[in-house]
Formats: C-alpha cells, sequence, structure tokens
C-alpha cells in the first residue's frame, strides 16, 4: 500500500517541491494549505495528492481537517510542517499582533498539526518533519518574531523525538538557508540577499528542491535511525565564522 504523507505549505515554494519528490518516490500526498484557490489549481495538475484548504494556525480547523484526513486515507506516514509566514521588523516596531501573527502560523501550526496527527502516525510508527530555518540558529536584525517562533520550532522538534520514540515516532527539523520563494523575496533585500551570498560558503541561494531532498530523506526509512537532529540545509551558513568573504576577494 502506498505510503502517505501530509505536507503544509504546498500550495507553492519548499512545500510544492517536497510534494513532487514524495509523489517520484510513490508515495500519496495529502497536500494542505490556507490559500485554497492557488492549492486547488496547483494540484489539478497532480496525480495522487488531494488538496485539503485548511489554516494551521487554526485549532478548530486543524481538528477538522484530522477528522477528514481519518476518514479519507488508509494510513499516514509522514507529517511535514511547512507552511510558514516571515515578517521582518525592528524589535521596536514589531506590536503583539505582528509577534502574534508569526508565532500562530510558525509555531502553533506546528504545535497543533503535531498534536492532531500523532495517533494516525502512532499506527505507522512514523515521521515528523518541523521546517526551521537558519534564523533559528543564528539570531539576526528584524527577525524579532520570525527567529523566535523557528527557534521554537527546533526545541518543539527535540520535545517531540524524545517523548513520540516510545512509539517508534521520529521528529526530525530541516533548517533551510534562503531559497529564492515567494516568502523570502518578500522580506530579502538587494543587501539582504548578498549579505547572504557573502556569509554561505557555496556562495548562493538553494533551491526548493535541495530543501525537499533532505526532507523526504528524513521521511523515508532511509533515515530509520535518525530522531532529534536539526539539519541544516545552509549551503555552509551555519558553520561559517567571521572572514569569509575576505577571503574571497
Ligand atoms: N525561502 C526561504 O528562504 C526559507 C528559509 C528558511 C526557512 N524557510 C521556511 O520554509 C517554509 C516554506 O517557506 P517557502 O519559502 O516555501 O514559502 P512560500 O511563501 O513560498 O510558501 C509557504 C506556503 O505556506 C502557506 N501558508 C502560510 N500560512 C499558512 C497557514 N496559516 N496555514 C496553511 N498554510 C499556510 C502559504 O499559503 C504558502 O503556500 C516556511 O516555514 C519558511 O519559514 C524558508
Amino acid at each position: 500500500m502506498a505510503k502517505t504523507a501530509i505536507v503544509t505549505g504546498a500550495a507553492r515554494g519548499i512545500g510544492l517541491a517536497t510534494t513532487r519528490l514524495f509523489l517520484a518516490d510513490g508515495w500519496h500526498v495529502a497536500m494542505v494549505d490556507n490559500d485554497a484557490e492557488e492549492l486547488t489549481r496547483v494540484a489539478a495538475d497532480l496525480d495522487g495528492v488531494a488538496a485539503l484548504p485548511c489554516d494551521v494556525g487554526n485549532p478548530e480547523a486543524v481538528a477538522a481537517l484530522a477528522a477528514e484526513v481519518d476518514a479519507g486515507f488508509r494510513r499516514v506516514d509522514a507529517l511535514v510542517n511547512n507552511a510558514g509566514l516571515a515578517d521582518f521588523g525592528p524589535i521596536e516596531e514589531t506590536d503583539f499582533d505582528r509577534w502574534r501573527a508569526v508565532m500562530r502560523t510558525n509555531l502553533d501550526g506546528v504545535f497543533l498539526m503535531s498534536q492532531a496527527f500523532v495517533p494516525a502516525l502512532k499506527e505507522t510508527r512514523g515521521a515528523i518533519v518541523n521546517i526551521a530555518s537558519i534564523s533559528a540558529l543564528r539570531a539576526s536584525t528584524l527577525r524579532v518574531a520570525y527567529g523566535t517562533s523557528k527557534a521554537g520550532v527546533a526545541h518543539l522538534t527535540q520535545q517531540q523525538a524524545v517523548e513520540l520514540g516510545e512509539y517508534g515516532i521520529r521528529a526530525n527539523c530541516v533548517c533551510p538557508g534562503p531559497v529564492r520563494t515567494k516568502l523570502a523575496m518578500a522580506v530579502h533585500s538587494e543587501e539582504i540577499i548578498a549579505a547572504y551570498h557573502d556569509a554561505i560558503p557555496l556562495n548562493r541561494y538553494g533551491t526548493e528542491t535541495e530543501i525537499a531532498e533532505a526532507i523526504v530523506w528524513l521521511c523515508s526509512e532511509k533515515a530509520s535511525f535518525v530522531t532529534g537532529q536539526r539539519l541544516s540545509v545552509d549551503g555552509g551558513f551555519e558553520a561559517t565564522g567571521i572572514g569569509l568573504p575576505a577571503l574571497r576577494s
């Protein structure tokens, strides 16, 4: 029987690339996104998917989604919590509404979706992959809400790994470096783009597929003894200290 993955934020970007790789490996995918129009449009061109519009930060909507998946799918083998929101701003301009909007999707969403699908994942001894960011690992300017939400995701992953390992459920976290998606391009100025190039040993942005490869591997049997890990897929960003731009010139 084909395995099933639930991928949130699947209508575009890293979530869509992840969906495509799962399909190429013979999985079925439940594509979840709160942009119902785009989700339906994209899913219409893919075989082996179900399009399930849902706001992952809304507890009632997530409960309804879990009931729908329970009734419609025979199994859930992997949950990829990828839906995310970026809002960069100085600390003094980040009011509580902006803070909550980021936390609601990026951290509450991961918590709610994981809670809802633990029973199904117990049955398959399945996998959770949460998408954090290099902003979870390194502080930077303008990321008081985004970076803190992603650091929460990284720690939540470890909590899940420790507690759910008993049921054979693995939980891991992928920390992508910059990728030219709609989310990133909305907050990356020309200066930020140039600074990333300078700070990344591979000297470029990553692609959606390069991030998706790590996600799908962590969900697969090939990663059967890997849990509680944070995997940076970042062109070497996390490894660097000072001096890289100077070495290049
Ligand atoms: N692109 C990057 O440079 C980068 C770097 C590090 C981490 N990430 C993370 O990767 C993940 C995917 O980002 P992306 O770059 O592909 O962004 P994207 O904007 O292209 O895609 C995000 C998707 O999530 C959906 N979404 C947003 N809020 C939602 C909600 N409440 N409920 C359901 N769906 C929702 C959007 O509609 C969209 O389809 C995010 O968690 C992001 O923080 C991205």
